[in-house]
């Protein structure tokens, strides 16, 4: 499943530390944040189909979590081959394009922000997902031990496994270069306020990356910054669009998920922030290293700390961490100065209304991962707010009214 190798949420009651830091404002390219507690992007598998078009539900969805300081949507694939799971949204039709101007709309009516992240999967899909069932492409013709979720014959989600993908021919890269450039353009017609560059989480740029999935010997092939080409050529692409204060790039340096492996991490995760630290962008996104950590295995907790605090170090610019945060620890990893806004993923799943539940304390809904992906109204649009809770508000949110 996308993204989800991960330890279990953290819920319930929060320890009495005060959270200041976290209401703090932050400016984020020209958009002054209220606070600090952003939305993670999120695959919902919920887009309406044929066709994987956002409908009213989604923008229900997230017009309820619009009082984050900044909502980044799930992964939305560029083109058709860069999809790789059932029933996620795409952002390169017109109908698309208006289906997600639905959600932008009822996301900017509720007073928020939102970044479209764009994504193309690369090898983690399967023919079934592509066009003309063909083979899903990455930088070399490696096969991930992972799988891809798909719908068979009655319609329904199944897990399958992924196949061997076909390496891209180098004249196809200003092809793939030119997907992510008009699902750039795309956002921008949808009234997004800007777009996040999924470079994360063992996906095309992220294959591209790292030496484990890249066996190339031209240009896109060998050294950290042939690795990188591709990942920057598609950033300058996405900001001839928007300009790079409207760009964010979302990385998971030592990530495993999705079977990756780099021989050197480290020369590679440097060379790229500091590359990047030279655009001004709006921000960088960071998976915090230490997720993939096991409770037993200190010498990589201590390599993720030190990936972390290079990684502070580097960028000069505003830093976004995401991965298993709290209130409490996201508050003292901005007081210690370790990150500037921290991105919840899980716990924003669960609570529609979480920066106020940070706010007063109230203790958390438990999100229900069997709900994750696909699906309807439950375990999407039906966790409470606290108003709800109250019984202040109505629960009915699919009509077209959110609140
Ligand atoms: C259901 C689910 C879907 C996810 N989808 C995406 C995604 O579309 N794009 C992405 O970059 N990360 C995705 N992630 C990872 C989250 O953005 C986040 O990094 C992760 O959940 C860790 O944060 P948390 O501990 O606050 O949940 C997903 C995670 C979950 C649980």
């Amino acid at each position: 499943m996308p993204d989800t190798e991960i330890a279990p949420a953290q819920t319930g009651q929060h320890e009495p530390i005060p959270l200041r830091k976290l209401f703090e404002p932050v400016k984020v390219g020209p958009y002054d944040l209220r606070h600090r507690v952003v939305m993670a992007p999120l695959t919902r598998s919920r887009a309406s189909r044929p066709g994987n078009i956002p409908s009213q539900l989604n923008a229900c969805y997230y017009a309820q979590r619009a009082s984050a300081a900044l909502v980044i949507s799930e992964a939305t694939q560029v083109s058709m081959q860069g999809q790789g799971y059932a029933w996620t949204p795409g952002i390169h039709s017109r109908e698309q394009i208006e289906g997600w101007r639905l959600v932008a709309d009822a996301v900017h009516e509720a007073g928020g922000l939102m970044f479209m992240q764009l994504w193309h999967v690369g090898r983690i899909s399967h023919p079934s997902l592509q066009p003309d069932e063909m083979l899903p492409v990455a930088p070399s013709a490696v096969r991930p031990q992972a799988e891809a979720f798909i719908e068979n014959e009655r319609g329904e989600g199944v897990l399958a496994p992924c196949v061997t993908p076909r390496a891209l021919q180098v004249e196809e890269m200003p092809y793939l270069v030119r997907q992510y450039f008009r699902g750039a353009r795309n956002a921008k017609a949808a009234g997004m306020d800007g777009v996040e560059v999924h470079g994360a989480n063992g996906y095309l740029l992220d294959q591209f990356l790292l030496s484990g999935t890249n066996r190339r010997t031209d240009t896109y092939g060998g050294s950290s910054e042939r690795r990188a080409r591709l990942l920057f050529e598609v950033i300058e692409a996405v900001c001839e669009v928007w300009g790079p204060e409207k760009v964010g790039v979302r990385l998971s340096p030592l990530g495993t998920f999705n079977d990756m492996h780099d021989d050197y991490p480290e020369e590679t995760f440097s060379y790229v922030i500091e590359k990047l630290s030279g655009y001004g962008l709006a921000y960088l996104h960071i998976v915090n290293p230490a997720l993939a950590a096991t409770a037993d295995d200190v010498a990589f907790a201590e390599r993720a700390t030190r990936m972390n605090a290079m990684i502070r170090r580097t960028y000069r610019g505003v830093l976004m961490v995401a991965g298993g945060f709290d209130g409490s620890s996201a508050e003292s990893w901005l007081e210690d100065g370790k990150a500037d806004l921290i991105a919840f993923g899980r716990l924003f799943i669960a609570n529609p209304d979480l920066p106020e539940r940070f706010r007063s304390r109230a203790p958390l809904n438990a999100p229900d991962p069997s709900t994750f992906y696909g699906g309807g109204e439950r375990g999407y649009t039906d966790y409470p707010s606290l108003a709800q809770e109250r019984g202040d508000t109505p629960r009915s949110v699919i009509d077209g009214r959110w609140r």
